[in-house]
């Protein structure tokens, strides 16, 4: 794909050096992810645009680490693989989740859309045991957010809901316009409430659990806030 992120210190391509100009990746850093796109890129061939998008995602999110002052290799290598299971049917993504017990709380049907991720993160380990743990949980909670999102986890969920190819809703222009200008966790709460607004407004089903979390994470802002 000649898509990976070079050893260069053209400052031009932020994506393949820092602010300092240094080279972002070590070798093996650079062939694993060389690796990951030729894999994704066979894994998702007949879906040429969930393919741009997972692409994309790679290189937004390693641009948000950067952005953010953390490690790009895990953000990239989660916004490479997150979609990963995007190339199961609608019908193949439930029966799945039904077989290996998945389980929301409520039926597995209505919240099909969520299930991809938390099923990516317990096949990927094995495809790819070289990767940090950490990369996997970003991968199952691009989809369902959690209340202890970790800064790589808060940098997946946002590139998927910002990359350049989505057409810009209200929501997604304000969550770009964010970057770099608020905290990661403010730009996370941005589109993280963007996209249950999105559910809403479509009127269509809103997983109990992301209500949970809602809460979760409106009450550890406002007690911070207050403690302000
Ligand atoms: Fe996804
Ligand atoms: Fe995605």
């Amino acid at each position: 794909m000649g898509r990976v992120t070079r050893l260069s210190h053209d400052k031009r391509n932020v994506s393949s050096t820092g602010a300092s100009g240094r080279a972002l990746y070590d070798n093996l850093q650079l062939a694993e992810i060389s690796k990951l796109e030729r894999d994704v890129s066979a894994h998702l061939s007949s879906k040429p645009h969930r393919l741009e998008h997972s692409l994309a995602v790679g290189e937004c999110a390693e641009s948000l680490a950067l952005t953010y002052g953390l490690d790009p290799y895990p953000a990239r290598c989660a916004g490479i693989l997150h979609d990963w299971d995007k190339a199961l049917t609608a019908d193949e993504t439930i029966s799945i989740a039904r077989e290996r017990g998945v389980d929301m709380g409520v039926d597995i049907a209505l919240v099909r859309p969520l299930l991809h991720g938390i099923l990516a993160a317990q096949e990927l380990p094995t495809l790819y045991p070289e990767l940090p743990p950490e990369v996997f949980q970003a991968i199952c909670r691009h989809t369902t957010a959690a209340v202890d999102m970790s800064p790589l986890d808060e940098v997946v969920f946002v590139a998927d809901g910002i990359e350049p190819n989505r057409p810009a809703s209200d929501g997604i222009a304000k969550a770009r316009s964010l970057v770099g200008e608020v905290s990661l966790d403010d730009l996370f709460w941005e589109s993280f409430v963007g996209g249950i607004i999105y559910v809403l407004q479509g009127s269509r089903y809103l997983y109990p659990g992301t209500i949970d979390i809602y809460n979760g994470i409106a009450a550890h802002r406002s007690t911070h806030k207050e403690n302000e």
